[in-house]
Formats: C-alpha cells, sequence, structure tokens
C-alpha cells in the first residue's frame, strides 16, 4: 500500500488503475494542470534541472528521493496515507461511529467547500511566488523555493483527487474551476484574502513560508482528524511535505536576521540608514514585514466567532489540532471560550459558546506555535550580542476578518485613533519605502556556492549535500 506505483501516467497509492472513470478524469485534468503551471508556474524555469525530492513512500523512514529533474516532469501524484480499518470518529455528534469512507449526503456541500477552500490556496501561493526565481540570492535558496512550488502543485493534485473521486460532475467542475482562479486577479481571485497578497521580494517569501504556510500546517493537522478517512489519509501525507515550507521560512529569515547582526557588529551601529547603505536589512523593515504577515496570516483562521467552524466540528469533518492528544469530551456543548471585542475604546474579553470559537482556538494554537519560532530568531540576535528584540504583534493589530476587523490598533494591543494610524503606521507596517529599499537588493545570485549580501549562508545543505553543491543546472 506505501509503495507508490510510477508505472502510471498519474504516479499513485491508491489502485488507480482499477477505477477507470476516476483514472480517465485525472488524466483529463492533468494536460490542464501542465498548461497552468507553464502559464503561471515559476517563470522562466522550464529548462533548469533542479535537485527535487519527490515522494516515492509515504513510510516515514525514507519517502522521498533525490534527484535533479526538470520541474515540468516532476512525478506529481496520489499519496494516501495507510488507512486503518477500524479507524473511529473521535469527536462530535458521530463519535465512536466509524469514520466514513464516502461523502455522507448531508455533507456533501459543506466538505466540498472545505476541501475546495484548501485546494485553492495551493495553486495560489506558486503564482504568488512565480517571479521569485529571478531574484534568488543563491542557488540554494532557488532550489528550496523551486521545491516548495512543486510540492504546492502535489497538494493541489491530492485536492482534486478527493474532488474527482467522491464528487461527481460537482467536482469535475471544481477541479477545473482551481486552475481558473488566479491570485492577485480582479475578476476571479483566490477564494481567501492573503493568498491575492502579492510575494514581491525574498523577505516576504521567508516571511509567507514561516507564517502561512503554517497556517497551513494548522488546517491541515484540522483536517487530518475528519470523519472522512480520505481527506485525513491524504491531509496527514500533505504535512510531512509542510515540514521544509516552514523550514525554508524560519531558516531563511534567520539568516537575514544573522547578516544584519553581522553588519550591525562590523559598522558598530544600530542604524538603520547606515544598515542599509552597507546593503543589509534593518531590524526595523524585518520586524514590519513580521507584522505584516503575521496579521494577513492570522486572518485566515476565520472570524472568531462562526455557526460553520461549530457546525464543521460537530459534524465530525474538521477536528482541532491534535484532537487526538486532548482529554475533554470532544463534544464541547456547554463549554466557553474567549475572544476579544472593542467595548468604550478597550479590548475586552468575552466568553462564548466553544463551538462556535473552534476558529479562535486553531488561531491561538496557531499563535503559540509561531511565537517560539520568534523567540529563536531573538536567539540570533542575541547571540550577536544585541539588544533588539523581534515580537508578535497582538492578535487585534492590523486585521480585516472577524470582529476586530477594521480596528485602529497599535501592535502592543491599544486601540488609537485614525490620526494615530496615519502618523505611525509606516513604523508598524512595510511602507513603500521599506518595499522599495528591499527589492532594490534583490539581485539574482545563483553561481553554487555564491550568497547575496543581505542573507547569510545556511548551515549546511539539502539531503546532506554540500552548501556548495550544483542544486540547479540551468542549461
Ligand atoms: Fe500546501
Ligand atoms: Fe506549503
Amino acid at each position: 500500500m506505501s509503495t507508490i506505483d510510477y508505472s502510471d501516467k498519474i504516479p499513485n497509492n491508491v489502485n488507480l488503475a482499477e477505477d477507470r472513470t476516476l483514472q480517465r478524469a485525472l488524466e483529463q485534468w492533468q494536460p490542464n494542470f501542465i498548461r497552468w503551471w507553464d502559464d503561471v508556474g515559476p517563470e522562466g524555469s522550464t529548462n533548469y534541472d533542479v535537485y527535487l525530492r519527490t515522494a516515492v513512500s509515504v513510510d516515514p523512514q525514507g519517502w522521498a528521493q533525490f534527484g535533479h529533474v526538470k520541474m515540468r516532469d516532476y512525478r506529481w501524484g496520489i499519496f494516501l496515507n495507510p488507512g486503518q480499518a477500524d479507524r473511529e470518529i473521535h469527536f462530535g455528534d458521530h463519535k465512536g461511529e466509524k469514520a466514513w469512507q464516502d461523502v455522507p449526503g448531508e455533507h456533501r456541500a459543506n466538505l466540498r467547500r472545505i476541501i475546495v477552500t484548501q485546494g485553492d490556496t495551493e495553486p495560489a501561493s506558486v503564482e504568488q511566488q512565480r517571479h521569485l526565481g529571478l531574484t534568488a540570492p543563491s542557488m540554494y535558496d532557488l532550489r528550496n523555493l523551486f521545491q516548495i512550488n512543486v510540492e504546492e502543485g502535489r497538494h493541489l493534485w491530492a485536492m482534486v483527487y478527493l474532488l474527482q473521486k467522491h464528487f461527481g460532475r460537482d467536482g469535475r467542475e471544481e477541479a477545473n474551476a482551481l486552475l481558473e482562479r488566479q491570485s492577485g486577479d480582479a475578476n476571479n481571485p483566490r477564494i481567501l484574502g492573503a493568498f491575492n497578497e502579492k510575494t514581491p521580494d525574498w523577505l516576504a517569501f521567508f516571511m509567507f513560508t514561516y507564517f502561512t504556510d503554517r497556517d497551513g500546517k494548522f488546517q491541515l493537522s484540522a483536517l487530518a482528524e475528519s470523519a472522512f478517512d480520505p481527506l485525513a489519509r491524504t491531509t496527514k501525507f500533505m504535512l510531512t511535505e509542510e515540514a521544509h515550507h516552514m523550514f525554508v521560512g524560519e531558516s531563511g529569515v534567520s539568516r537575514v536576521i544573522a547578516r544584519t547582526c553581522q553588519v550591525m557588529n562590523e559598522l558598530k551601529t544600530d542604524h538603520a540608514q547606515k544598515v542599509r547603505a552597507a546593503g543589509a536589512i534593518d531590524l526595523g523593515t524585518i520586524q514590519r514585514y513580521l507584522n505584516f504577515h503575521y496579521s494577513v496570516t492570522i486572518d485566515l483562521f476565520g472570524a472568531d466567532q462562526s455557526s460553520n467552524a461549530a457546525t464543521f466540528y460537530s459534524s465530525g469533518l474538521k477536528g482541532r489540532y491534535e484532537e487526538g492528544k486532548r482529554t475533554d469530551d470532544h463534544l464541547l456543548k456547554g463549554q466557553t471560550y474567549k475572544v476579544l471585542e472593542v467595548q468604550n475604546d478597550q479590548l475586552v474579553e468575552k466568553d462564548v459558546p466553544m463551538l462556535n470559537a473552534l476558529n479562535e482556538v486553531l488561531r491561538d494554537d496557531f499563535i503559540k506555535d509561531s511565537v517560539a519560532g520568534v523567540g529563536r530568531w531573538n536567539k540570533v540576535i542575541e547571540k550577536a550580542g544585541l539588544p533588539t528584540r523581534l515580537v508578535v504583534p497582538h492578535k487585534a493589530f492590523n486585521r480585516q476578518i472577524g470582529a476586530l476587523a477594521g480596528i485602529r490598533m497599535s501592535p502592543d494591543g491599544r486601540v488609537i485613533s485614525d490620526a494615530e494610524w496615519d502618523a505611525k503606521k509606516d513604523e508598524w507596517l512595510p511602507s513603500a519605502d521599506d518595499r522599495a529599499f528591499v527589492a532594490s537588493l534583490m539581485g539574482r545570485v545563483v553561481d553554487a556556492g555564491q550568497f547575496a549580501n543581505w542573507i547569510a549562508p545556511p548551515a549546511m545543505g539539502i539531503n546532506r549535500q554540500s552548501v556548495d553543491f550544483e542544486y540547479v543546472r540551468f542549461d
């Protein structure tokens, strides 16, 4: 079961050959996917041979194989974690019943919506990142970008498989629509806000992969608990791939900080303009990028009170992060949770039914996880002997979704006036000047072992290769 059949046109471990109708449907979708990749995938990359990992098994020991491949020829396929014959639903109203192998009629619309929303984020991020290869700070980083891009493509395959196998004609239409919406498109945008933002430079890319791919981790973890077993098994395997994306973000930001601190120590300055003049990114700009990506990403969890969230949980479609490790009754009826709202220009906590607050519960789990990595970034600054520390802003800062949407808020959680917001917002969020400065540093450095001036080399290479290994062959 865990071995992947690569003799098929579409690599898979789901016995695709035995389901002719599904196989035909997916084989019809495949050229559309390749056309999409050619049109809006990584720009100018068609002839590159990239040192990529490809999934060859879902066995946690040695599931991937590395080698130089053209991205277009990447073996995108369908890989589900092994099933467990007696798996039971472990939360919500169906707790204790057998997990579903097919979609129950009454949950069909909601499940489709959940799968489409998740699926839509996957090609969106590839579109958002498509120009970054032109300004890669090193061959090593270029390879990591491409690895993430092909795996987001595979995550799209994972969702399209579910749609095509379990949702009939609607599923086929949704699968096509996933290739038609486009990130940032005025007429046909991607579904969620953060996936229509630009990823214009590599600092934005590292922040995106640290924060926004981590949103992916939490959403996938919640879906990995689902009563709909094929969704649970698919998302479990996606999580294996996701870990690398967050690693790229965390280590990327960490290397930017390391280089900045080195320049600050060499010049004995904490003056932003002097750091910039030396070609490094000042810590203030890094903090503002962090504020932006953090606040945009926590909006992805949705409104703090949501009857959909309650329905998704009670009907077993979507659990909580690490549902199985929690020791409550897994029904949550009659329990409460604290959410924030503004009363008389003050943030106040209010108790609401927990079932309705499950978006907030997941957001708070995400926040805990995010803060840990910011602490590791601060260790880099601390080790360099510098006093500055990065902080995540208050969760009410710069929100566009839920009860806090549109409220003027400082990063430390004070409700402020429009006038104060206008006066300070360039200290809190990347200004046009910050973005122009970071853009001015983006030049293409792709000779093996060379790194742009604004980022430190990584501690080690990929798959135990050296840092100066030829990760991308250009001819
Ligand atoms: Fe993904
Ligand atoms: Fe990802």
